[in-house]
Parts: structure tokens; C-alpha cells; sequence
């Protein structure tokens, strides 16, 4: 219509025109409106316009495919206006304006309308509401609706301390978006504000703020031509300034605070997080996690991501639910009788509420909770599913009561439960105004009170990039999402140790409300369908926020990419990473925690795969001169143990909130030789894979690299060098006793080596230098049995890279392997051919090596055969603590 008509529409022009006459009759007036002169309205003012929404291409250039953006943490902070000084709104003689407030006698509320009147030159009204903000009696409604330009809210002191109770606050949000409602009807619209004094963050009152700001985010969607602000002053703040702010034409954000006469407004900006001093925090097996969210959508994946910790999980959900029902043969059943059932479609209403199809609904939604608690059940983790309301205190109450008896406790609650019911705002029924604020906060805050008590140390919320950026027809799901949203404020005050925080999320897709082909056109008309991030992306970076992130960030968006926004100022851009850092996924490394990664070609969290890049080289890689095993080879190359830490570090590229534990299934492929001047390029490919036992994660990987001639000339043919998988899951305690296996002094028969009869040893049958000389003695052998020491001492390894932390303890399993190839030479003095180590089936260790630190080592041999033996060794501390152990190294006989 723009292009056909040349004029610009706001999407209130056209609201409530049901025949093609009343448009012919609204495209009239708009093109009157855009031709009278100085016809500029709010957001049309000297100041640049936002760039306007643009329909994302979903192809590149070429239409293959465009690489989705990477996925950012976006944190908000208060960043500093700047002075206006351009227009301020303006109204006509003889206007009207509303001044509300919760409470009477406001002083504030009777300035601010004095303030105003003086500034607009109209007389305003001061209505004192006291308790409630609703224009919707008939005599208020007579009096505000027919010429009300400005509605004005104000909560001041005397607010804050009336509203005290978060339970009445869904009801105040409703009053106000009645008045909203009358506001918006009126021809003379013309702006909306919030002035707010003396609120801190963790008042109650603060819940009803951030309720408003959501609906002024949704309401300044669809009246684009109504200036919605909110205000906020503080005690030294001058308040025709404050005003002259709340009325400025200079731009178009949403959100004003001030400290002192310095006004601020909130920008979202990048912020990675650092794996390298994670919070204290933990989730222990066995403790429960109480979702609600119905045990469908995207909750779900969220209880999955948690497997790691192996919880007890409560979900909750307002279906009814039969643990004995076969539902799958009763949904074919039904399916048979009448029909298809219609798929469910998240929150939003049932397409035919009556009759068959709720009952269609009912197996559906039981079909869905079943499976999630066969696969909760396949993952190891013990669920239960409860019917429970979550708008309904009582209700939560018994139920979290019965857990608590129960188990004893709760630990932490993901609120996922949320209906949608969208409409235009002038046409939204109270009604559905409520239930969705209800479902959001009322919902979080009953399951908090039901928790609080009983162990709770976190809670995460899952709300919505609408509370961020607003979504026309939503304003109830805006309130909500935000309302709730400052619920993390108050619970973190009342109850520090409480990690709160809520999650405005994207639009996601591969579960849950939004992954509907109709929904996800829509989302592409609106320039947001690169917006979208899949479930398995959600699930990584909820388990991030939960268990890296500072407690203090509580609201934190994911995301992939927005459109630019008029209300809300965010900058999307990462900046370039820290000299010495990287940051990959939305997690910045320094160099010395990831010393053999050097480039990340491709990371996809949701997926867990990695390709990863290393240039081996004598120059960096200063270890490397001294892995000279056998006195045969000309050149140094890669030891065996830098590969697993290659391995461990890609494994926790892909899983930052998960220890490496070990490694198994490792196989030695071919040598990665290293001659002097020459680069040699890897390349690592890290693979998660989806099925975990016990809790623990396992990455497949492998290290492959260029070949070279013999006068070093890299070629482009590639081999693979080694192949493993690693072992992630919670950091255990020491490491499980191997009954019988303590090798004794009285089992040895052999010669002792003290350490310079192990340097001998070394000169005599390798060529290692100084770092990999790793045996410090030898107790003694017998057939099939070692025993010896070792002590770990902290090298520079890399040039220019100081303070390294390895993902383990690398010269500890070195030394391992020493341990076997002594006990071969010292059985066997005559031995000419070559051991070399050709697998491990499983490698174990509980903690790094303390420098300096002695430690014993003790090995024995499971089976030989034909140049090939089989060790199981392992590694003990002082006190007695296992802190490595190696099953089945094989060791294979080579001639040079
Ligand atoms: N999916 C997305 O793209 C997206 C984006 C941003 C935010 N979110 C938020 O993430 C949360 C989960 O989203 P989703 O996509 O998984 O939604 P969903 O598929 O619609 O699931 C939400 C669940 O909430 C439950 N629920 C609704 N009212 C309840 C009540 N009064 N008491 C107990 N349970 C109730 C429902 O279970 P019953 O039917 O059994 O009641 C429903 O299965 C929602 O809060 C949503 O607002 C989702």
C-alpha cells in the first residue's frame, strides 16, 4: 500500500477497518495527514530513524544457504543520553491529560501535572486511583476517553511502600492497561508516561515498572505515532528536566533513568562469559529440579542439558497426565475414530476447544509428557510429572509440598510454563490480558514461595526477547515476560544466595510455541527469521548461564541476530576479543587455558561439532625438541599426550561448563613429525555425541595432518594421526580404588634406579631432553609388574605463553607410559626393538599435578602377546590418592 499510494502507514491507522470502504477511507486520511504541513509526529523527528525492519534473506547471495550468525550473550547496562535539546512534544489548546497514581495525596503525582500543564499549556487532571490505575468505571471512562491526549503514571515514594504484595500485581498491570486501552481509543492520542521516584530495583513496585515498560514496548509497536516513555528520577533530579526528557522528540527510546540531571537509558550490549574462575555453584546428584512448563516445548531439552548433574526433576504442567496410560496407542486409537488429532500448537488456544478434538488435545499433550519421561528415564534421570496450576498458590503449595516431604528439598526451578493469547491491543479482553501475566509471574512467584524455604539456590525464568523489544499483539505476553523478569531483582535481594535469572529468549526453533511453519513465515516477514535458534543451541547456552555466568547479570538475552530497534538501544556488535584472548560461542578463552587450539574454524554448539586448526611447529611448540623417543628418528614430532590435550581442550571448546575426566577408545595412527623450520598444520575435529551413560558426556575426535616428504615439503594429502573420545561430566573426587592392585615392595625382583640411573636409561635408549625425562626412579620390576616415581615440574612449553593450564595433567600419563617401555628394558637388557604406544582404552585422573609433588607410579601387565602387551597402570599421591589411571595401554613392538 506504501508504494501503490505513496504515503507511509502506521500500522494504528488501520486498525479496527473491517470493509474495503472503511480502508479506501483510512488511506484517505492518511494521505491528508502525510500532505498537511509540519505533519511530523512522534518518532519523526530531526533525529535518525531507525532502520526500518527488513525481510531477511534466508538464502546468500548465491542461494545457497547463508552461515547463521554466532550466537550472542547480551547483557544490559545503563549507558549514559546526553542532554536534549531538540523538539519536545507539543499539544493543542484545550487537550486533556490524565495524571494516575496508586495512592492518594501523591505530591509528586500533583507536581508533575502541575509540570506539565505549565509545559503543554492544557489543564491536567490528577485522578486519584488510590490502589488501582483503571479508567474503566464508566464515570472515569466518561471523563478520560473522548479527548484524553496523555496518560500519565506516576509511582513514587508512597507507592513503593503501598505496593507491597506480588500477588495483587498482575491485577494493578491490568488497571493500567485499561487505562492504556482508553488512551489509545482516544482520536487525540498522543503520549504515554511513566515517571517513577524512589523505586530501587528490589521493590515490589519495581515488578509493576517493568510490567509497564513491557506493555509501552508493544504499545509503541502499534501506535507508532504515541510517544511511550517511562521516567525514572531520583531524588536530586530536577523534574522539569526529568520531563523535558520524558517529552523529547530527540529520539525514541523507551526507557530514561536519571541519576541526579544525568539521564541514562539501557543498552543491551555483547558479553561473553569466562570459563576461567566459574562461580561456586553446583547441582549434585540426586537434587531435585522442580520445571514447570508442562514436560513439552522447550523445557524439556532443558531437563536433558542437565543430565551431566543427574538430578531429581519435578515437572509440572496444567494437563492431567496417566503414568499407566499406553498413550500412543490410544492416540492411534482416536486417531482411527475420528480423524487426525490436531497437533498442538504450545500455548496458543486449541483450535476447537469443545468436545473431541480437547480430548484429541488431552492425549497429545500426554502422549508428549510420556515421552519426555521415557527419554528423562534413558538419560538416567529419575522424573516425575505433576498436574499442577501453576497461577495456583494452593495448588503449588501441596504440590512442592509433597516433594519437599519427599525428597527433602529443592534446589532450583525453571519456570517455563507461558500461554500466549494475542491480540491488538484495543481489542485485548481483560481477561486475556491477565491469564498471561498470571501464567508468567504469578506462576514464578508461587513456585518461589513453595522453594524458598527448602534448600533453593536458583531459579531461571524463561522469558521472552518481546519483553526486550516488544511484539505487536502482545502486549499481556510484553507485561508478563518483563514483570517476571524483575522478579529475579526481588528474589535476589530478599535471598542472596538464590541465583536468579531470566532468559529473553529468541524465537526457537525444533520445539515449543514458535517452531510452527505459519508462525515462522510471520517471523521472516518481520525480518526475524535469523532470529531464530534451535532447541539444542538453547539447552547448551541455559546450562552456560547456569552454572558459568555471574550470579549479578539476571536478565541475558541469546542471540543470533535483530532487527535494529526505535524503543530500545542494543549493540549487537562482539568487538574484537582481548589481546591474548579468543572467544568462541559466546565464551572468551584466554590463550594460556586453550594452549594447543590455536584457530576454531567452525563451532555449532547445538549441533557440538568443532573444527579446530594447530600449526605444529619447534619455534612455538618449545616440549616438542625434547620428544625424541627413539634414537632412530631424525625429528622430533607430537607426543602422544599433547594430542589428548588437544583432544580435551576441543571437547571443552564444545562443552566450557563440563570437566574433562578422561579419555578412551584412543588410538595412535601415525607419527606427526616436526623438522626443524617447518610448519606443520592440523587440523582437530570434535564431535559431542548425544548418548551419555551415567551422566557423562563423550566427544569423539580426531587430530589429522598434511603429509610431508623427506626433505620436509608439506603435500596436500591429509592423514589422521589419532583418534579418541573424551570423557566430560561435574568434576569427581579422587578416583576409585583398584582392589589389589597396589604393587609391593617385596613383589619387585629387579635392579633400582634412582634418578641418575634413570638419566643413563634415558641417554642409553632414547633420545628424550629435559621435560620428558619424566621418571625420577625406578623401585624395581618383576615379571609383568613396575613400580617407580615421578615429579611434575612447570615448564614453559610454548613460546611467549606463560601460566599454561592444561585440561590435564599431561606429563603424569607420559610418565605412564615410560613406566611400561622401563619395565621391558629393564626385563630385557638386550631388547632392540622399539615399544611404541598403540592405543588406550581408557584413561582416568581426578586433579592437575601440583608442581613438585612426588608421586608413585605402578603398572601391571594384563597380556602379551606376539610384540603387542597390554598394561593397566596408574598414578598415587602422597596420601594415597589415586590420581590417574590408564586401563589397557597397549604397547607394540617396532623395528626401525
Ligand atoms: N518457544 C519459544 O520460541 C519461546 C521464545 C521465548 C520465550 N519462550 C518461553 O519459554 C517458555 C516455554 O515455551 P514453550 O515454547 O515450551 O511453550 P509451550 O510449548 O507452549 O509450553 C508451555 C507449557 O506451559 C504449560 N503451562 C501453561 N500454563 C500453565 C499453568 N497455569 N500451570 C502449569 N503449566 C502451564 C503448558 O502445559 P499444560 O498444557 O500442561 O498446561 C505448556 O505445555 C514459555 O514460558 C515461553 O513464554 C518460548
Amino acid at each position: 500500500a506504501e508504494r501503490h499510494f505513496g504515503i507511509t502507514i502506521r500500522l494504528e491507522d488501520f486498525i479496527n477497518a473491517r470493509t474495503v470502504q472503511d480502508i479506501a477511507d483510512r488511506i484517505a486520511l492518511v494521505r491528508e495527514r502525510d500532505d498537511a504541513p509540519g505533519a511530523a509526529a512522534v518518532g519523526e523527528s530531526d533525529s535518525p530513524p531507525a532502520t526500518p525492519w527488513k525481510i531477511a534473506p534466508e538464502t546468500g547471495a548465491s542461494g545457497a544457504p547463508s552461515q547463521p550468525e554466532e550466537i550472542k550473550r547480551i547483557v544490559f547496562h545503563e549507558a549514559p543520553l546526553g542532554a536534549v535539546s531538540g523538539d519536545t512534544l507539543k499539544l493543542a489548546p484545550g487537550q486533556e491529560i490524565a495524571v494516575i497514581c496508586p495512592s492518594p495525596g501523591s505530591t509528586l503525582a500533583a507536581a508533575v501535572a502541575d509540570a506539565l500543564g505549565q509545559q503543554l499549556a492544557v489543564v491536567p487532571r490528577v485522578l486519584d486511583l488510590s490502589g488501582q490505575f483503571d479508567l474503566r468505571s464508566p464515570e472515569d471512562a466518561a471523563q478520560a476517553a473522548p479527548s484524553l491526549a496523555g496518560l500519565v503514571l506516576v509511582l513514587d515514594e508512597t507507592a513503593n511502600a503501598a505496593i507491597q504484595d506480588i500477588e495483587g500485581i498482575p491485577a494493578r498491570l491490568a488497571g493500567f492497561f485499561s487505562a492504556m486501552q482508553q488512551l489509545v481509543s482516544s482520536p487525540d492520542r498522543k503520549f504515554c508516561l511513566l515517571i517513577t521516584r524512589g523505586v530501587g530495583d528490589a521493590d515490589p513496585a519495581a515488578v509493576v515498572i517493568e510490567g509497564v515498560r513491557g506493555m509501552f514496548l508493544d504499545a509503541a509497536l502499534e501506535y507508532d505515532s504515541v510517544l511511550f516513555r517511562s521516567v525514572a528520577l531520583d531524588g536530586g533530579t530536577d523534574l522539569s528536566a526529568g520531563l523535558k526528557q520524558a517529552l523529547s522528540l530527540d529520539h525514541s527510546l523507551a526507557e530514561i533513568r536519571f541519576h541526579g540531571q544525568e539521564a541514562f537509558t539501557v543498552e543491551g550490549h555483547v558479553q561473553p562469559l569466562s570459563v576461567l574462575d566459574p562461580p561456586d555453584f553446583r547441582l549434585n546428584p540426586g537434587e531435585v529440579v522442580v520445571i514447570s512448563g508442562g514436560g513439552k516445548g522447550i523445557t524439556p531439552h532443558l531437563a536433558y542439558a542437565l543430565a551431566p548433574n543427574q538430578p531429581r526433576l519435578i515437572l509440572l504442567g496444567s494437563s492431567e497426565f496417566d503414568p499407566e496410560a499406553d498413550y500412543n496407542s490410544l492416540i492411534a486409537a482416536d486417531a482411527g475414530l475420528a480423524g487426525a488429532s490436531p497437533r498442538r500448537r504450545g500455548g496458543r488456544r486449541p483450535a476447537s476447544p469443545a468436545g473431541k478434538s480437547d480430548a484429541a488435545m488431552r492425549l497429545t499433550s500426554g502422549g508428549e509428557i510420556a515421552q519426555t519421561l521415557k527419554e528423562l528415564a534413558r538419560q538416567g534421570i529419575e522424573a516425575t510429572y505433576y498436574s499442577c496450576d501453576v497461577n495456583n498458590p494452593e495448588n503449588v503449595a501441596a504440590v512442592l509440598g509433597r516433594v519437599v516431604s519427599h525428597y527433602g528439598g529443592i534446589a532450583g526451578i525453571i519456570h517455563g510454563a507461558g500461554i500466549i493469547r494475542d491480540s491488538f491491543m484495543e481489542f485485548m479482553t481483560a481477561a486475556d490480558f491477565t491469564q498471561v501475566v498470571d501464567v508468567k509471574l504469578l506462576g514464578a512467584w508461587n513456585l518461589y514461595q513453595a522453594a524458598r524455604e527448602h534448600g533453593l539456590r536458583f531459579m531461571v525464568m524463561l522469558s521472552s526477547i518481546t519483553a526486550v523489544r516488544g511484539n505487536v499483539g502482545q502486549i499481556n505476553y510484553c507485561a508478563g515476560n518483563r514483570a517476571m523478569a524483575a522478579l529475579t531483582h526481588v528474589i535476589a535481594s530478599r535471598q542472596p544466595s538464590v541465583r536468579a535469572k531470566a532468559l529473553m529468549l529468541p524465537p526457537i526453533k525444533g520445539a515449543g510455541m514458535a517452531d510452527d511453519p505459519e508462525l515462522r513465515e510471520l517471523m521472516r516477514l518481520k525480518g526475524m527469521g535469523d532470529s531464530y535458534i534451535s532447541v539444542g543451541e538453547l539447552a547448551e547456552l541455559f546450562y552456560r548461564e547456569l552454572f558459568l555466568a555471574p550470579a549479578h547479570e539476571h536478565y541475558v538475552m541469546p542471540i543470533r541476530t535483530l532487527p535494529s530497534l526505535k524503543t530500545v538501544r542494543l549493540n549487537l556488535e562482539e568487538g574484537p576479543p582481548a589481546p591474548g584472548c579468543i572467544i568462541a560461542a559466546g565464551v572468551t578463552y584466554r590463550d594460556f587455558e586453550l594452549p594447543m587450539i590455536q584457530t576454531i574454524h567452525h563451532l555449532e554448539v547445538g549441533a557440538g561439532t568443532l573444527e579446530a586448526g594447530r600449526i605444529f611447529s619447534l619455534d612455538h611448540d618449545l616440549w616438542m625438541e625434547d620428544h625424541r623417543p627413539f634414537k632412530f628418528m631424525k625429528n622430533p614430532f607430537v607426543s602422544g599426550v599433547m594430542a589428548l590435550e588437544t583432544f580435551m581442550e576441543a571437547a571443552h571448546l564444545l562443552c566450557p561448563h563440563l570437566a574433562p575426566l578422561g579419555v578412551r577408545h584412543v588410538q595412535y595412527l601415525d607419527i606427526l613429525e616436526c623438522p626443524p623450520g617447518v610448519n606443520r598444520e592440523a587440523r582437530i575435529v570434535c564431535r559431542r555425541l548425544r548418548e551419555n551413560a551415567g551422566g557423562e558426556v563423550l566427544c569423539d575426535a580426531s587430530l589429522s595432518s598434511s603429509h610431508i616428504t623427506a626433505t620436509g615439503r608439506v603435500l596436500d594429502h591429509w592423514t589422521t594421526n589419532y583418534t579418541g573420545q573424551v570423557i566430560l561430566g561435574l568434576p569427581g573426587g579422587p578416583l576409585p580404588d583398584w582392589p589389589g592392585f597396589t604393587v609391593k615392595p617385596e613383589e619387585l625382583d629387579s635392579a633400582q634406579f634412582d634418578q641418575k640411573g634413570m638419566l643413563l636409561f634415558y641417554r642409553k635408549y632414547s633420545n628424550f631432553g629435559g621435560r620428558y625425562r619424566v621418571i625420577q626412579g625406578l623401585d624395581g620390576s618383576s615379571r609383568g609388574v613396575i613400580r617407580g616415581r615421578t615429579m611434575v615440574n612447570q615448564m614453559d612449553d610454548f613460546a611467549g605463553l606463560t601460566g599454561v593450564r592444561y585440561q590435564y595433567p599431561p606429563y603424569l600419563l607420559e610418565a605412564l607410559k615410560h613406566l611400561v617401555n622401563s619395565h621391558l628394558l629393564l626385563r630385557d637388557e638386550n631388547v632392540t626393538a622399539a615399544m611404541i604406544p598403540f592405543g588406550i582404552s581408557e584413561m582416568r585422573f581426578s586433579r592437575p599435578c601440583r608442581p613438585g609433588e612426588q608421586i608413585v607410579l605402578e603398572g601391571r601387565r594384563r597380556s602379551q602377546d606376539s610384540g603387542e602387551s597390554a598394561w593397566d597402570i596408574r598414578a598415587v599421591d602422597d596420601a594415597g590418592q589415586i590420581i590417574m589411571t590408564v586401563q589397557g595401554l597397549i604397547m607394540k613392538s617396532f623395528s626401525a
